[in-house]
């Protein structure tokens, strides 16, 4: 058997089904094109269901390419030595041409003689036959009539030999898996292809696309019959070097290598820092690759700007676990461009956008990951004496709001505590929040603005934006003296000692034009003043405010006493720009700015 690594095996399997009559298509984006039913790319096939569906394709009949994918159901899973959040996938596609036999041929010489794999260590699944579609005969005579011994040949049921649809309608049909024996002793008489006792690895896949799921349930029979097959690189590569895990191959140990040079720890000693390198390793390189990616996505609150924010935060606090000091990220991220650079030059194109994302988000999260987690700690002591052991979901819900937990990752925070966390209280502690920020928005309060039509209130909004990025950038002596706000413009008045330089200028703009990019809520709630301080509110006019003041808080970016009125999110405001900037009196700066549409 050859030993290969993932790079060489792209290139066999590639060059295999060229010298069969099919031509190399480019893999697409990770962002599916027209599936709204999942975020990202789940398969090699997801982007082919139109052609599979009857349409024809540019590039023939006969088709093969790498894929990159990302299934996001297993990211809690991440962290054991097997599940991977991003793999890449090879495959082949007859639309309409070829069928069950010739495939199940091509299949059986690239892994006998190209891989070089001895038939009795490979065993195969078909599918059983149900109501709809019989039993797949015609799969195990082949196999059988190539040298598959009979009783290497399994017999199974839907749930096992049955794929597709990519999301929840589309082409799907009986499948006819491919496993590798590693010799390792079977767990039990009922070990088969299929346990996950790590005996049998599964390679490769053949699906016999014949049906179409429609949006009911029901499936209909497809006219013309396609071939759809995926094979997971990095696992069919672990198995081919006769690794127990992917972690251990050429495709994770670079990446590896840096974390243990950062950590000063080496893998394989601990099983806890063992895992922290695995999650951290698994997920920059996914990060990298949705960064990175044709319509290169940044983090956010939403979609998959959210999974990858879960990615990252997730990544740095594991990275804060095994000690590392200070941002790693995009170091490793450097590491993960090396690997990849070159069979995805999209990588390489959109380097600064990848590395300019990890830095924001891990900055961003850095600065409130220890005192989240302070919070949470303080905590559980008081929680062990009542003898409670789920934390309560207004708590998470702080986390989230205040120090930009993600939920799952406050659930594994809890885990590793012994913990479980109320999700259902989390909920409606959301709910309640998003609701009272829409009440917010439609009470009319008094203000200094000039009037409230959109575009004052816009600017209003964009005023505890400028407020906040100026703070950040110059630092927490900046308080606001004064504002004024018409349908044009803003101006804001703020203590500063010298003038803001350009640079200084085109930070906070860029903060600003950030903040609004990621379509962050705005939400308010009522609370007295030293509540309000104490959650870090920021509130100057005190004695303007009674007992009870408003605040605003806009995402993780801003919280201001303020009478209102706000956008509710901050993704249509427009685009930021700062017009002018000059002296007011003796230590007080004035800015003018605008929101272009
Ligand atoms: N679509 C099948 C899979 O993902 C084969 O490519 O396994």
């Amino acid at each position: 058997m050859r030993d290969i690594t993932a790079d060489q095996l792209r290139q066999l399997y590639i060059d295999f089904f060229v010298s069969k009559g099919h031509t190399q298509i480019s893999g697409a984006s990770l962002i599916p094109e027209n599936d709204p039913t999942v975020l990202f790319t789940t398969a090699g096939m997801h982007p082919l269901v139109p052609y599979i569906l009857g349409a024809e394709h540019p590039a023939g009949k006969r088709l093969t390419d790498y894929q990159k994918c990302i299934r996001t159901g297993d990211i809690d899973s991440v962290g054991d030595p097997h599940h991977l959040t991003f793999f890449e996938m090879f495959g082949n596609w007859s639309l309409g041409d070829y069928f069950k036999e010739e495939m199940i041929e091509f299949s059986f010489e690239f892994l006998t003689k190209v891989l070089g794999i001895p038939v009795e260590k490979l065993s195969v699944t078909v599918f059983e036959g149900n109501d709809l579609v019989p039993r797949d005969e015609i799969s195990a005579a082949k196999w059988e009539s190539l040298g598959i011994a009979k009783d290497h040949i399994y017999f199974m049921p839907k749930e096992d030999n049955w794929w597709g649809p990519a999301g929840e309608t589309g082409p799907c049909g009986p499948d006819s898996e491919m496993f590798y024996d590693t010799g390792r002793e079977a767990c039990g008489p009922d070990c088969k292809p299929g346990c996950h006792c790590g005996k049998y690895f599964e390679i490769w896949n053949d699906v016999f696309m014949g049906y179409k799921k429609e949006k009911d349930g029901s499936y209909v029979e497809m006219d013309r019959k396609c071939i759809d097959t995926g094979m997971g690189i990095e696992r069919t590569v672990a198995v081919l070097q006769g690794k127990k895990s992917v972690y251990e191959t050429e495709v994770f140990q670079p990446i590896i290598k840096a974390i243990e040079s950062l950590c000063g720890k080496k893998y394989g000693e601990n099983e806890d820092d063992d895992m922290s390198i695995r999650i951290i390793s698994d997920h920059v390189r996914t990060s990298v690759f949705i960064l990175g990616d044709q319509k290169g996505i940044a983090p956010s609150n939403v979609g998959q700007g959210y999974i990858l924010r879960r990615l990252i935060r997730r990544a740095v606090r594991h990275g804060k676990k095994l000690g590392i000091e200070g941002a790693f990220l995009s170091g490793l991220a450097e590491t993960v461009l090396e690997l990849y650079g070159k069979p995805y030059p999209e990588l390489v194109e959109h380097k600064d956008f990848i590395f300019d994302g990890l830095v924001k988000e891990e900055e961003k999260f850095s600065l409130t990951l220890t005192k989240g987690e302070r919070e949470f700690e303080k905590m559980l002591p008081f929680l062990i004496k009542q003898d409670k052991r789920v934390i309560a979901g207004g708590t998470v819900f702080k986390l989230y709001d205040t120090y930009g937990f993600p939920i799952e990752l406050t659930k594994e925070l809890a885990a590793e505590h012994g913990f479980t966390i109320d999700e259902e209280g989390f909920n409606v502690a959301f709910q309640k929040h998003q609701e009272k920020s829409r009440a917010g928005a439609d009470q009319s309060f008094a203000s200094g603005l000039a009037d409230h039509s959109d575009a004052t209130t816009a600017l209003h909004t964009a005023t505890h934006l400028l407020h906040a990025a100026l703070r950040k950038t110059l630092g927490t002596h900046v308080g606001q003296k004064g504002s004024n706000i018409t349908a044009e413009r803003l101006r804001f008045d703020f203590t500063h000692p010298a003038p803001v330089t350009k640079e200084e200028l085109k930070i906070v703009e860029d903060l600003v034009n950030d903040a609004i990019a990621r379509n962050l809520p705005v939400t308010v709630e009522t609370l007295s003043l030293e509540q309000a301080r104490e959650q870090g509110a920021i509130a100057f006019f005190d004695s303007k405010y009674g007992e009870k003041v408003t605040v605003y808080t806009i995402g993780d970016f801003s919280k201001e006493v303020c009478t209102g009125p706000h956008v509710e999110n901050t993704g249509s405001m427009g685009h930021f720009k700062i017009q002018k900037e000059q002296s007011s009196s003796a230590g007080i700066r004035r800015i003018k700015a605008v929101l272009e549409k």
